[in-house]
């Protein structure tokens, strides 16, 4: 077959081939059969060496044209291709920015924490200083130091859990109450003393909706020259508007505490009936809400922690975070606290 014809045979071929490549890839491998070395306009191009030179530019001329027309048509249908492959990227990469994201849920404060934090900022707006002790404690801290004797009921083993047994003084227990602190701040600083101590406690108890074996205290001490009674109610009145609401009005009755003399529980006001609903879901009735114990030290603890009650005097008082915040919002069981379930602890956040 002659030159002219060969370069015909191909120009012809070439756009249904060009077409039919469906890829990049494959267009570089059509173009090497149409144009390439081993082509047949590859070898008309090998040829031309050898042609008669009356014949060499028209065949020149005819493989140029051939050629160019074959690139032609290769670039049209590359650019093609190349945009396909674009729009193919582009929508394989697609990000839908109206699609729901996976949510990462804020967490919060555990409800007692929140209530912790809150009854500390308001002493510590008062000028408080927070303090904390050991959680596995001596039996001299927890009581002896309390002016609590070693009869004492709350000594026994069925109420207190006990780690290591001796004398008070290397008798080690798991705090049953808060109120070692005192002792332990006392002997480490000087009159004047104005702290609370948040903090965990442990009792031998059967779990109810009233009881947990494991809740937390916040004590608070006083110890100054001449404090007195008044100074024990005006802190305490004060405290339970902040943390209660402004209408609060406090009650207080005599009580027991080894530590304190005299001792006293105070309530505040049913906030959510104010005394005036028989049946209230709050305080069911009884217009008042007991919400923790109080009194004056005893001038034996204050001897025990290394203090001289002829020259100084203070007030105590200690309350159960879990029972706080139990009031505060109308909780009826307090082992919500303890069974992680998010639907309790997300309406707290
Ligand atoms: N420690 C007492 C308890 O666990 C609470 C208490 C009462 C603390 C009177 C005090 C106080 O500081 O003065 O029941």
């Amino acid at each position: 077959m002659d030159s002219t014809a060969a370069l015909d045979d191909v120009l012809a071929a070439a756009p249904a081939a060009i077409d039919a490549a469906a890829t990049l890839e494959e267009l570089d491998r059509v173009e090497s059969g149409l144009l390439g070395k081993s082509s047949p306009v590859g070898d008309v191009r090998r040829s031309m060496g050898g042609l008669d030179p009356a014949e060499r530019p028209i065949i020149g001329a005819r493989l140029n044209e051939v050629t160019e027309r074959i690139q032609g048509m290769l670039e049209k249908r590359r650019a093609a291709l190349e945009m396909e492959r674009e729009a193919l990227l582009l929508e394989d990469d697609r990000i839908d920015v109206s699609l729901e994201s996976h949510s990462f849920p804020l967490g919060a404060l555990h409800p007692i924490q929140q209530t912790i934090d809150e009854i500390v900022d308001i002493f510590v707006g008062l000028g408080y200083r927070v303090a904390d002790g050991p959680e596995a404690e001596l039996g001299w801290y927890n009581f002896d130091a309390l002016n609590t004797p070693p009869t004492h009921p709350a000594r026994l083993e069925s109420d207190t859990l006990y780690l290591a047994h001796g004398k008070p003084e290397d008798e080690v227990l798991l705090r049953t109450q808060t109120s070692p602190v005192q002792v332990r701040w006392m002997e480490e600083h000087q009159p004047p003393v104005y702290v609370v101590a948040p903090g965990k406690v442990y009792r031998q108890e059967t779990t109810d909706a009233t009881h947990l074996p494991v809740f937390h205290q916040i004590e608070g001490l006083a110890v100054d020259q001449s404090i007195q009674f008044s100074d024990l109610i005006g802190t305490l009145a004060h405290f339970s508007r902040e943390f209660f609401g402004p209408e609060t009005r406090v009650r207080l009755r005599p009580d027991f505490f080894p530590f304190t003399e005299p001792s006293a529980d105070l309530s505040v006001s049913c906030f959510a009936c104010d005394g005036g609903q028989p049946g209230c879901r709050v305080c069911g009735g009884a217009g008042w809400l007991e919400i923790l114990g109080c009194g004056m030290v005893d001038p034996n603890v204050l001897e025990a922690a290394g203090y001289d009650p002829a020259q100084v005097s203070g007030f105590a008082f200690g309350m159960g975070a879990e029972r706080m915040t139990m009031v505060r919002h109308g909780i009826n069981d307090i082992r919500h606290f303890i069974d992680n379930d998010l639907r309790f602890l997300s309406q707290f956040r």
